[in-house]
């Protein structure tokens, strides 16, 4: 199928839809697919700005030819070197041979070691422009959004910025491309969990980012994956400027990990004291059964975290283990925590869960309370003073 659509007067969306791969970066789930989007602007000189995922390569290639009607391409502008778009330079440059290569220093060592990739290669810096014709292409370095190499690419005049991965979301495009033309409800979940998940631990550069382009003039965000923006730019800009600086709502994550039903048990009583003193976004997940890539999403949307775990080995359980050590890397910031265990003999969940604390700096809201198998009164009363410390730290009583 041809996927070519035109944007702008010849500049052409050329994206295709991937719903075939269940983990992205063979990790993070990807329930409703993933599309990668590719940009062709046809002028004096025809440039590519980014390519797609190789599994997608022939259908790109295909509906690229259908573009250029005979033409060949003279730039591709590499805005990313991650695979998910690089992945079909090779086969670009094999159809296109005369294509000059256009990225900054940190593009070429990337692609060189990714591909072998060393000839035509035109190096651009910060502010630097290249002439298409009736069109210029002005570039932006945006380090660590989240590669060291990324860049974004400006069309004035246009107003079109090209994005890379900012801006970007999971899900296929199902029809539409435009934000105005998908059911951004239903994308939701899947636009946040992209920033949460790919780009959630460098809000600072993607703070640095956002001043840089705040002097533009934008009126189109063409992103690698997702829609492209024209009627909510102000929307996705403000929720990245929110994201990035780990700003939440109201509201609480509880995660754990239960081997028979104890330490889940504890995580209901705490959801259920919460509720009673009025908090409403209360989301319990089991870590057993929920990718990391949710609950990490969640945690970016609300203040207060409540962690809870049985012992297993000595230690905290497995599952559990993987939450914390993503949200470690990822250093996720600005949040109040509550941590709670469970036993039959030695314990090991409570130690882990304080090397977290000092680790990741949450202020921890109470004391924590661990029980030995089902819960006793003084168990439910512990449980009460977690929730309880929590919504005062919530509501700013404390
Ligand atoms: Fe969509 Fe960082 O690649």
């Amino acid at each position: 199928m041809n996927s070519a659509i035109e944007i702008k007067k010849n500049i052409y969306w050329l994206g295709v839809n991937d719903r075939r791969t269940h983990i992205f970066e063979n990790y993070w789930p990807l329930p409703k697919g993933v599309a990668y989007n590719s940009y062709v602007i046809l002028d004096e000189k025809v440039v590519v700005l980014d390519t797609v995922e190789r599994s997608q390569m022939d259908n790109y290639l295909e509906s690229l030819e259908a573009v250029l009607r005979g033409r060949k391409v003279d730039y591709l502008v590499v805005n990313h070197v991650e695979p998910d778009h690089s992945g079909s330079i090779k086969a670009l440059l094999c159809q296109y041979p005369d294509i000059t290569v256009v990225g900054n220093s940190k593009t070429f060592p990337m692609l060189q070691n990714y591909y072998g990739i060393t000839d035509n290669l035109l190096e651009v810096k910060e502010g630097d422009s290249l002439c298409l014709g009736k069109r210029t292409l002005n570039f932006y370095m945006v380090p660590m959004l989240h590669w060291p190499e990324t860049m974004v690419t400006y069309l004035p005049g246009d107003n079109m910025l090209f994005s890379a991965d900012a801006f970007g979301s999971f899900g296929t495009l199902d029809g539409g491309i435009f934000d105005d033309q998908v059911d951004l409800e239903y994308m939701e979940e899947e636009i946040s969990r992209y920033y949460s998940n790919i780009v959630g631990k460098y809000g600072a550069p993607a703070q640095s980012a956002l001043k840089k382009l705040s002097g533009l003039a934008i009126d189109m965000i063409c992103a690698t994956h997702g829609p492209i923006w024209r009627t909510h730019i102000a929307e996705i800009i403000a929720k990245y400027d929110k994201w990035s600086k780990y700003e939440t709502d109201e509201g609480v994550v509880i995660a754990f990990s239960s081997m028979y039903g104890h330490t889940e048990q504890m995580a209901d009583c705490i959801g259920r004291f919460l509720a009673e003193m009025g908090i409403k976004k209360i989301r319990i997940h089991d870590t057993s059964k929920t990718h990391p890539s949710y609950i990490i999403n969640d945690i970016f949307r609300y203040k207060g975290v409540i962690l809870g775990s049985c012992a297993y080995n000595g230690n905290i359980f497995p599952t559990m283990e993987i939450l914390l050590h993503e949200l470690e890397c990822m250093g996720v910031k600005n949040h109040y925590l509550g941590y709670f265990g469970n036993k039959t003999w030695g314990g090991g969940a409570l130690p882990r869960f304080k090397t977290f604390a000092e680790k990741i700096k949450w202020e921890v809201v109470a004391e924590p309370n661990e029980t030995c198998g089902s819960m006793k009164p003084t168990d439910v009363e512990q449980c009460k003073a977690i929730a309880e410390a929590m919504v005062k730290k919530l509501r700013g009583m404390e």
